[in-house]
Order: C-alpha cells, then structure tokens, then sequence
C-alpha cells in the first residue's frame, strides 16, 4: 500500500507540473479549477457489470502462483459493505477512496470464472479526465481497455489497451511507444502476473513521455474531455488452468478483484473558470466531490462555459488560451437594445472587429448599433446617441413634403443634411412644407409639384 501511495504522490506531482501558474486566476488569462477524483460522491453513477455474491453467498478461494496453497472465503454483497457487521460485501462502491481505516478490508470483487467484465462511470456533465488508477487484490487483468465516451455515451473511442500478450490478443494494435497523445497503442508493462496482490495499472492522457508544447491547446484539451469512462476487462490470468475446465474448484480461483480506483478530473470549463458547482440536483455538501458546473469567467455562461453570456455577443465565442482570456464582448447597442446576436458575416465584413447585431432597438432607433434614427425620425443634434430621447418625429406636412413627409436624419454639411429638415414639392415652402408658393394654389397629396 504504502508503494501505491507513493506512486500515487509521483503521478500527482508529475501533472501538476504540466499546469501552468494558478495564482492569477482569471483575470490575466485561462484559468482552471483544481482536480480531484472524479468518484467521490458519485456511487450511483458507477456500475459493474459483475459482482460476486449480489444474489447469494458464494464462495471464492485465493491462489498464490508461488504457494500451491488454497484459502477459500465467501462473498455476500447483498447488503453494503460495514465494517461492524457486514465485511463479506464486495461491492463496487467499495473501491471509491474515502479515508477510511479499512482500505484493505473493503475491496470489489466480480462473479467467478468470467474473463469479460465492464466498470463503468456515467458522467452528469462533461469533465476533464487526466488520469486513472487502480489498485489490484488480485492478479491484474491479463488483458484490459479504457475507452470513454464525450457525447454521454453515444460514440466511444478506446484510450488504452493493456495485454500481457498484445499480438495475440489486440492484433493490429500498435506497441511501438507513444508519438502523438491521441495515439492508440497496447501496452504490456501492467499486465504481468506478478505481482499477485497490490499490482496497479495507471493510464495518463498526458503521458509526460510526450512533449505537450501546449497543454491547453484544443486538441490536448479534446482528449481530455470525458462524460463516460469505460474500463473493459477481457482476460483473467489463470495460471494455466483452463476456464472452459466447469469444475467449481477451478472457476472459483479466478476472478477480478480491486481494492482502490482513482478517476482524476476537473470540471471542463475551456479556461473560463476556476472554481466548480454542482449542477442541477446534485447535492452540494459531499467533501473532495469534484462538481460539474462552471463558475464561469470572461463573460462566458453554460454548464461548461461553452457560450457567451447575452448581451456579450460582439465577437465569436472562444476557449481562453495562455494569456489571452479571450472573452466575450459586450454588444454596443447606444442603450437602445439590450439584446444582440452574433452574425459571422458582420464580423469578417468589419476584418473581426465586431460582428454583434443589435435586436429590438427601442426609442425610434435602428441599424446594427441601435446607431441612427428610424425614418420619419432625426437626430436631436443637442443630444447624446444613447438618450431616449434623441430620435425627435420630423413634423413635415405629407401632402406638400418629398418622400411622403421624410425629413433629414441628421445632419450632415457635405450633403447638405440638416436635422430635421423638411424636404419640400416644388411649389411649396415653409419649415412644414405646407404652404404653396405665391402664385400657386390647392396643396395636394396627388400633385407631385405639391400646389
Ligand atoms: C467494452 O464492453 C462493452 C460492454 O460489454 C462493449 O459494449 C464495448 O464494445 C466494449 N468495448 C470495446 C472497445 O470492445
Ligand atoms: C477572421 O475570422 C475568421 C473566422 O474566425 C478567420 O477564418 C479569419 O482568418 C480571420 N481573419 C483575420 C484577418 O484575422
Ligand atoms: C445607459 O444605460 C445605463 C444603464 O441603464 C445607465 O446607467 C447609463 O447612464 C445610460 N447612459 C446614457 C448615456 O444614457
């Protein structure tokens, strides 16, 4: 145990130091939340598809390749593990790590002589996942994968696959060493049949082999990302004997058996947090419980902090990267609007300046900045753009003014606009264009010279 432990320490110790400085926190650039294990307070969301005594005592026995001799016990997980009264049960809860004194005592075990068995997390949002640990009472799986899933489910795609024997049983599976992170290979350094109690097998996603220029980046950060974890075991070590063999005495021998599994993570929040929730439902209070819902920074909102919040839609939402926060940014409405939505084509027209378009502009204003003053209006040249009260109603006679009483918008000296003016027929004058010129008569809306 303590080996495990220390090991442990070194595998912490190593990815810490692929993390950049958290001092800053958000402020000056991508922040991320602190990891932990992923199991704690997630017993519900944990399955087995095998564990031994659910139904009914069984026995089991244990085996030393080094010693022929045989101790035989029994399983009884009808009932959760306790360590006062019930210690026969060896459920997969078992193998969370809590602090508790009988780490050694309590450990989950599958059903006897079944070489395929599955362990599975599910995931109430997407997280981080920077590495896995497990802790063997037995011998370790002959052969086993990980695989995950990052759509809860729906695709998966194989991490890691782990063979005492790659050729004969992942054939067309890579050994060579690890190039790419993203690499799939077999490996067999965690397979071997020694030891025969308290081997481990550990997966990093970012083996610290592989030179990460860029931990951050959206690829490294894509193959970290996890809402379904999966770890297939697909064959026991039977020291020779033959499972086919149906004799009791021999299946009762072998079976998989783990005293601890890590899961570590984060919550996934693309460099816009530093601190997690617990979403919806899910309880609050559970200690070292690593929650899903970001806190998010840098205008961003989502569970994962994977949009910009309303109103800061000026420019495309991105993933925070080193010192750049990439934030949202708020859309500039002239206090006419306040909502906005983002439109590419705006944005590449204004060489990504800005490409927020504001909706619903209020006070009589329009365009993408709730900027000018819809026709019919003008600009008050004594006001501020963001005054309420800034577009004034032209007061134009209809029937003597051009475009149907339309005065000028604003004012403009080289195109001659003043605001407010009123732009009359041809034989009509006053401020209103309501009166016709000397020597002409009968103002009208059908007369296109006005009188
Ligand atoms: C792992 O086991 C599950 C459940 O039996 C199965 O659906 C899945 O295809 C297996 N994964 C691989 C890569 O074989
Ligand atoms: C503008 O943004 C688009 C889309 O994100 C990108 O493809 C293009 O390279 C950018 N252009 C400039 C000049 O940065
Ligand atoms: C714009 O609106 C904000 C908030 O409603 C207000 O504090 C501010 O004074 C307004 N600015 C102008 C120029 O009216």
């Amino acid at each position: 145990m303590r080996a495990f432990l220390l090991l442990f320490i070194c595998v912490l110790a190593t990815s810490n130091a692929q993390e950049p400085d958290h001092a800053h926190g958000c402020t000056y650039g991508s922040c991320y939340p602190a990891t932990g294990d992923l199991l704690v307070g997630r017993e519900k969301n944990l399955k087995a598809s095998s564990t031994c005594g659910l139904r009914r005592r069984e026995p089991y026995c244990i085996v030393s390749h080094l010693q022929e001799e045989k101790k035989c016990f029994h399983c009884d997980s009808r009932r959760p593990y306790d360590p006062s009264s019930n210690t026969m049960s060896h459920r997969f809860e078992n193998v969370i790590t809590t602090f508790k004194e009988h780490r050694k005592k309590s450990w989950w075990q599958s059903e006897n002589g079944k070489p395929d068995v599955y362990l599975q997390l599910d995931l109430e949002a997407e997280f981080h996942f920077t590495h896995l640990i497990m802790a063997f009472k037995t011998f370790r799986p002959a052969a086993m994968l990980v695989e995950r899933s990052a759509d809860f489910g729906r695709t998966w795609q194989v991490y890691r696959y782990f063979a005492h024997d790659c050729d004969s049983i992942f054939p067309g599976i890579s050994q060579s060493p690890l190039h790419k992170i993203d690499d799939v290979i077999c490996e067999s350094r965690y397979s071997d049949i020694e030891p025969s109690t308290e081997g481990e097998v550990i997966y990093r996603v970012l083996e610290p082999a592989i030179r990460i220029d860029d931990p951050y980046s959206p690829s490294i950060q894509n193959q970290l990302r996890i809402t379904n974890l999966r770890v297939n075991f697909t064959k026991l070590h039977t020291l020779g004997d033959n499972l086919l063999d149906s004799r009791p005495e021999i299946k009762e021998k072998y079976y998989y058996a783990m005293y601890e599994l890590v899961v570590r993570g984060n919550c996934f929040c693309y460099g816009h947090a530093s601190e997690c929730a617990p979403i919806e439902g899910i309880r609050g209070d559970i200690e070292g419980m690593v929650h899903g819902r970001c806190v998010c920074n840098h205008n961003t909102k989502g569970l994962n902090c994977e949009k910009c919040d309303d109103f800061y839609n000026d420019l495309p939402w991105r993933p925070a990267e080193g010192r750049n926060t990439n934030a949202c940014k708020k859309c500039n409405c002239n206090n006419h609007s306040n909502k906005c939505h983002f439109d590419m084509a705006v944005y590449l027209a204004t060489g990504n300046f800005s490409g927020g378009v504001c909706d619903n502009c209020l006070h009589n204003t329009m365009g993408r900045n709730c900027e000018t003053c819809k026709p019919f209006y003008y600009q008050d040249p004594t006001r501020d753009i963001r005054d309420p009260g800034v577009c004034v109603v032209c007061d134009c006679d209809p029937d003597g003014s051009l475009n149907g009483g339309i005065c000028d918008g604003h004012d403009d000296p080289s195109l001659g606009m003043i605001a407010g003016q009123c732009r009359c027929k041809d034989y009509v004058e006053g401020p209103r264009c309501d009166k016709c010129k000397p020597g002409f008569y009968g103002l009208s809306a059908n007369d296109p010279r006005g009188c």
